[in-house]
């Protein structure tokens, strides 16, 4: 059955909600479970498309897998390296990073192509030259990856890029073989520092994580019970912040921490919106419409800007008073939405790695179509601030990312619900 989101926008947002778990955090950690030969218990681990996919591959591999709510136990005392195919890796990017924890855990491993939101060019060329500086033989087929362990040697991997995936594919690639690797140029995402903490807790040694140099001395590990819980969910607390930024309000965040969302709560706060922790997470109170006017947004590796929010900075930016410029550094291709927000009746112009967003008073509601995960989040928020009815389609791309939607928001108050699309072809 095809779904939509539906939004009457207009209502200022009002009430408290609290973060899911990280979708990017618990999915490297899922992957990690392999390296484990006992059971791993996930807490906080959010349900959604990506993290199921995650755990049908893990399956797929032997393991025994079992949710209950938002705890899943993984149990990897058997794992066999079977060839993984393209109906599974393609419903999610993080299928790679699979990869390195497999290799390093049963000596080959064989898997179809990457799936993942369609943002330009998403080479692994860092993933499998990382993985070929750390001894392993990896081919590229016709039908993906096929790869040995090869003599893992401890060796230092420099980086060209800090690539987020690829440090996570190396950390467990080097975590589950002998001798001590170095990754310079390392990804510094909090996501990174959640990986390291499983794996510390599962008896590796990970130094650096959360800096640009991170040394994992191999071949560490335990077989008992490893106990772990994800962090919050970054991305959709900036999610939740950017709705009451954009439909103005004040809401309460529970469960999530300022110090990841820096570069994000700073912009917000530039903009007028009055942020604050409390003991239970975040505070948002943003009662006059957001100022835009302030110097270029650029997109970029953790700390900066995180390229995961630009596309709801653009529906902030949508109804805010004056003109905002945002650059986006990190993806080729990451402004689908901006056709979409036109639609709405947005002024966003794009030119190349640039989007142009002139404030307008308020956006018309009509139908829209969510093409990836963010961007389809980015045109609910903008049906908050639009006259009437703003209609999404694309749901399961919004699905990979956030837990219901819809209810989160209902939660603070905005009238948006999900209905059962009964022509896809309307528009
Ligand atoms: C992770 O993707 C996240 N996904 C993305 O979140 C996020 O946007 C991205 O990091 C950047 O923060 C997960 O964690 C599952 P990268 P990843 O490797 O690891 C280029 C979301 O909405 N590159 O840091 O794929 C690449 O093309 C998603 O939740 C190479 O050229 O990101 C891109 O331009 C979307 N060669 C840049 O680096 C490589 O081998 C950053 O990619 C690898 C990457």
């Amino acid at each position: 059955m095809l779904e939509r989101i539906t939004v009457r926008g207009g209502r200022p947002l009002e009430g408290c909600a609290a973060v899911q778990g990280s979708k990017n955090g618990a999915l490297p950690v899922l992957a990690a479970c392999l390296l484990t030969r006992g059971v791993s218990v996930i807490e906080n681990c959010p349900r959604l498309a990506d993290t199921e996919a995650m755990t049908e591959i893990l399956a797929a591999l032997g393991c025994g897998v079992e949710w209950a709510g938002s705890t899943v136990a993984v149990d990897a005392a058997t794992v066999r390296s079977a060839p993984l195919p393209r109906s599974l890796t393609s419903r999610l990017r993080s299928s790679v990073i699979v990869l390195g924890a497999l290799l390093a855990r049963t000596g080959s491993a064989v898997l179809a192509g990457p799936g993942g939101c369609d943002l330009g060019g998403r080479p692994v060329d860092l993933h499998l030259k990382g993985l070929r500086a750390l001894g392993a033989s990896v081919r590229e087929t016709e039908e993906g990856i096929a790869a040995d362990r090869g003599a893992h040697r401890g060796a230092e991997v420099v980086l060209s890029y800090p690539s987020v995936g690829a440090t996570e594919n190396l950390m467990l690639f080097a975590a589950g073989c002998q001798g001590e690797t170095v990754i310079v140029n390392a990804a510094r995402e909090p996501e990174i520092c959640d990986l390291a903490a499983y794996l510390k807790r599962a008896g590796f040694s990970v130094r650096g994580a959360g800096s640009a140099c991170i040394r994992v001395d191999g071949g560490g590990g335990h077989t008992g019970f490893v106990s772990h819980r994800v962090m919050p969910d970054r991305i959709a607390a900036c999610t939740w912040l950017c709705a009451a930024a954009a439909a103005r309000g004040e809401i309460e965040l529970t469960g999530c921490r300022a110090e990841p969302i820096r570069a994000v709560t700073e912009e917000l706060s530039r903009g007028g919106c009055r942020i604050r922790e409390t003991d239970r997470g975040m505070f948002l109170s943003a009662r006059r419409r957001f100022q835009a006017g302030g110097p270029l947004i650029r997109t970029g590796p953790y700390p900066c800007f995180p390229t995961d929010v630009q596309p709801m900075m653009l529906s902030v930016l949508a109804t805010a008073e004056g003109c905002a410029a945002v650059e986006e550094t990190v993806f080729e291709n990451r402004f689908a939405h901006a056709a979409e927000l036109r639609r709405l009746g947005a002024d966003v112009e794009t030119e190349g790695r640039v989007a142009v967003v002139r404030g307008v008073e308020t956006l018309r509601g009509t139908d829209v179509a969510a093409q990836d995960l963010r961007g389809g989040a980015a045109l609910v928020l903008a049906g908050l601030c639009a006259e009437g009815e703003t209609r999404v389609r694309g749901v399961p791309h919004i699905d990979r990312g956030y837990e219901r939607m819809e209810k989160t928001l209902s939660a603070l108050g905005a009238d948006v619900r999900r209905e059962t699309a009964g022509d896809d072809t309307e528009r």
